[in-house]
């Protein structure tokens, strides 16, 4: 009988070329790129191509790129129609996974990928991944002012992607601050191998679903608490605890109580995950700029500290959504679309993963340890009690 290891934990599901994590000494990279140096050097749409052709563009690749996501970036009057018809109420991930779903009653989806896999369908993916990955800024920015009930701002050709997704979720022209960090912010969430929402994405794509089945798979399964929407969770939790002398005290009862500390611990890292660490950095960043430390920042650091002499013996750290919370909610963005956010960034390394598995598929299709009842005869319903 094959071993049976929850979660698939330590379990490889692919070969993959694009991102790499060595846990124990915190090193995250894309294409052999340290993640510290794209934050500091790349900027989203560099690190975008990097992922999906794995290698740095020249400036002429890169101005290509650039000019065709700026020429993506409009969605249809029909989405924006199905977008003010959902409940204001709702969760913007929902709101997302459904808009994204909808691109494939406008785009299609069925028969045009080949097992073979040629250059037909590498052309094909890389017009879609654009097409998706400008139109998912888009429609996370659109949704802010849907569902407050007005029309979305229209996106800018004039500008970055960072700078047009604050701009189009704001309404104002993001100064170069706000738009450095949102830059590093994406890039930073770009990609982290097989990831659950990742490697959704890669079982849907293995059977041949076209793109926006894929991502749509994807962002279903980043919005949950234990995966993406752990950001969301930790400025709910830092609210509760309110400040930082009340931190011992609430993650005892926590402890006891079993319950997991938000934006704490990662499968692969021991130590503390190395966008944690920018992101702390930035958010100091921030309040150097703005001229204040956010209660919020203090309690975070506090109870890192706590947590470090409690949970560090397991190895469990700040992962990327412990401060990247902190920073969203210091530059004005609603809570709820922190994990939208994550989205926005994440496509990237979503579509360079369906693009990497099309080019060797084999359906994904593992088995189990049936745990069941032995073969039995059918009962008739009057004869059951
Ligand atoms: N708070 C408290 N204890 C935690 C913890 C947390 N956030 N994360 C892990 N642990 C503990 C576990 O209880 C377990 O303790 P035990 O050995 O005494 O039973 C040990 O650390 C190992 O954790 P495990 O549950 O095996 O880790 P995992 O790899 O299955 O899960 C996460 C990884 C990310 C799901 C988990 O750390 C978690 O739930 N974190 C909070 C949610 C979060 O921030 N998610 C975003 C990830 S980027």
């Amino acid at each position: 009988m094959s071993e049976y290891l929850p979660g698939l934990a330590g379990v490889p599901a692919t070969k993959s070329n694009i991102s790499s994590i060595d846990g124990e000494k915190g090193i995250l990279a894309y294409r052999g790129y340290d993640i510290q140096e794209l934050a500091e050097k790349s900027n989203f749409e560099e690190t975008a191509l990097l992922l999906l052709d794995g290698e740095l563009p020249d400036s002429a690749a890169l101005e290509d790129f650039d000019q065709q996501l700026r020429g993506e970036r409009k969605i249809k009057y029909h989405v924006r129609e199905i977008m003010r018809n959902l409940p204001a109420t709702g969760h913007p991930m929902e709101m997302l996974q459904t808009a994204i779903s909808s691109l494939g009653m406008f785009y299609g989806n069925a028969g045009i990928l080949t097992e073979s896999y040629g250059s037909e369908d590498l052309y094909y993916v890389h017009n879609m991944s654009v097409k998706i990955i400008a139109r998912m800024a888009t429609i996370v920015a659109a949704w802010e002012h849907v569902r407050n009930g007005y029309d979305p701002i229209e996106p800018r050709p004039d500008m970055t992607h960072a700078e047009n997704f604050m701009y189009m979720l704001t309404g104002v022209e993001p100064d170069p601050l706000t738009v450095r960090i949102m830059d590093a912010c994406l890039i930073m969430h770009a990609e982290h191998t097989i990831n659950a929402s990742t490697f959704a994405a890669m079982v849907c794509a293995s059977t041949l679903a076209g793109p926006f089945r894929v991502i749509s798979a994807a962002i279903g399964t980043l919005a949950g608490p234990l995966h993406g929407g752990a950001n969301q969770r930790v400025v709910e939790m830092l609210d509760e605890i309110g400040r930082p002398e009340n931190v011992k005290d609430w993650l005892d009862m926590k402890l006891e109580e079993k319950e997991v500390i938000w934006g704490m611990g990662h499968r692969e890292y021991k130590t503390k995950d190395p966008r944690a660490i920018i992101l702390q950095k930035m958010v100091m960043e921030w309040a150097d700029k703005k001229g204040n430390l956010s209660p919020m920042f203090e309690t975070a650091l506090a109870l890192e500290e706590a947590c470090e002499t409690i949970l560090g013996s397991k190895g469990v750290y700040p992962n990327v959504d412990y401060y990247s919370g902190i920073l969203y909610s210091e530059m004005g963005i609603p809570t709820d679309q922190f994990t939208p956010i994550f989205a926005v960034s994440r496509i990237a390394g979503w579509m360079a993963h369906w693009r990497e598995q099309l080019s060797d598929n084999r359906i994904f299709r593992p088995t189990q340890i049936y745990t069941g009842h032995p073969p039995r005869d059918y009962v008739p319903i009057e004869q059951r009690s």
